[in-house]
């Protein structure tokens, strides 16, 4: 069967776009990368895209409507079916998020719809949240909105920094994004509104707890209760 071509749009590191060509290696893999373009030329990517054999673009354009005419054109060149952002970091031109409507997907650090657009990871933590991770969305004008594909959570820690919290979610994000990429390129997405079901697609049935259900059955806390009683007080 036809694997299904992807263009990958990125501005720096591009370990999410390593990811995807690492899983694009297995020619069981129902979709190939057949272009990357970064809008920054010293983007990290490019190289990654040149060592796997992938024909890479710098798109430089700082005018919107201008940057979305010279990319759509390469991506149209190439025959691309499905676009991948990947850590770009400009805003898209309203013409071209509507041309490519269902037919481009995002990934973002945290458990959309909180924490969208800058630092979510920051967010994350300022928010005093106890668990954060990754979403893949197709991609509407708002940004960081559109029905979400797939989601992964990871705990945060009580001495986890935006740095930790960081490496933590991108481990998530690199299982992550080939999964969503697959279950889009096997055809098994449909899109309702702003909810996507999967085809054959099951849940895991599960409650995560942090902090772990088991630490309260173990001598319990580690604060004397008469310093809980004042800290109360103090409030
Ligand atoms: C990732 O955290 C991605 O979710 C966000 O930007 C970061 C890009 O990292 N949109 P990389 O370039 O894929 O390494």
């Amino acid at each position: 069967m036809a694997r299904l071509r992807i263009g990958v749009l990125i501005s720096g590191r591009g370990s999410n776009l390593q990811a995807l060509i690492d899983a694009a290696a297995d020619p069981a893999y129902p979709a190939e990368i057949v272009l990357v373009i970064s809008n920054r030329a010293e983007a990290q990517g490019l190289r990654r895209a040149a060592d796997a054999g992938i024909a890479h673009q710098v798109v430089a354009e700082r005018d919107r409507t201008a940057f979305a005419a010279a990319a759509n054109g390469a991506l149209r060149q190439n025959g691309v079916e499905l676009i991948a952002l990947a850590g770009f970091m400009r805003l898209l031109d309203t013409g071209f998020v509507e041309a490519w409507r269902d037919r481009m997907v995002n990934i973002h650090p945290s458990l959309l719809p909180a924490f969208p657009g800058l630092h979510p990871q920051r967010q994350a933590l300022m928010a005093g949240a106890r668990f954060s991770g990754c979403t893949v969305h197709f991609v509407r004008t708002e940004v960081d909105t559109g029905p979400i594909i797939a989601q992964a959570v990871v705990p945060v820690h009580d001495d986890d920094d935006e740095e930790s919290l960081s490496a933590r979610i991108l481990t998530a994000e690199h299982r992550l994004y080939p999964l969503a990429l697959r279950l889009h390129a096997e055809g098994r997405l449909r899109i309702d509104g702003n909810r996507v079901s999967v085809a054959g697609g099951t849940a895991p049935d599960i409650a995560a707890l942090n902090p772990l259900e088991a630490l309260a059955s173990r001598g319990g806390s580690a604060i004397p209760r008469a310093e809980i009683s004042q800290r109360a007080r103090r409030r």
